[in-house]
C-alpha cells in the first residue's frame, strides 16, 4: 500500500515521524511536504495535496496532520471521494476504517 503524508507547519514532526514509523512497517510513503516549521502554510493547500493524489491514484491512502487536525481534515473532506477522519484514539482509527471506510488519517500535532 502507498500512504501519502502532508501538514503545515505545526506538525512537520509528528508527519516525519509518522512516515517514519509507516516505512518502518514496510509501506510505501510520500511526502507531499512540508518540511520546514519555521515557514507558515496555510493548511487546506497541504490536505488538498494528498486529497487530490488519492483521487489521481498516485497514493492509496492518507495521513494529514496540523496544528489540531481538524483544519486539515475539513479542508481534505471538500474534495469529492475523500473521507478523511480526525482521530485521537486507536478505537476511532479502526472504527472509521471499518464503518465509515475512511481514506485518511487525520491528527494533530499541538494536541
Ligand atoms: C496553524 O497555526 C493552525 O491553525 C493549524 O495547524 C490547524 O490547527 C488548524 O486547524
Amino acid at each position: 500500500m502507498k500512504i501519502g503524508f502532508a501538514c503545515d507547519h505545526a506538525a512537520v514532526d509528528l508527519k516525519n515521524t509518522l512516515l517514519e514509523y509507516l516505512k518502518g512497517k514496510g509501506y510505501e510513503c510520500v511526502d507531499y511536504g512540508v518540511n520546514d516549521p519555521t515557514k507558515r502554510v496555510d493548511y487546506p493547500i497541504m490536505g488538498r495535496k494528498v486529497a487530490e493524489a488519492i483521487k489521481a491514484g498516485e497514493v492509496d491512502k492518507g495521513v494529514l496532520v496540523c496544528g489540531t487536525g481538524v483544519g486539515i481534515s475539513l479542508a481534505a473532506n471538500k474534495v469529492p471521494g475523500i473521507r478523511a477522519a480526525l482521530c485521537t484514539d486507536c478505537f476511532c482509527a479502526e472504527a472509521t476504517r471499518l464503518h465509515n471506510d475512511a481514506n485518511i488519517l487525520c491528527m494533530g500535532g499541538r494536541v
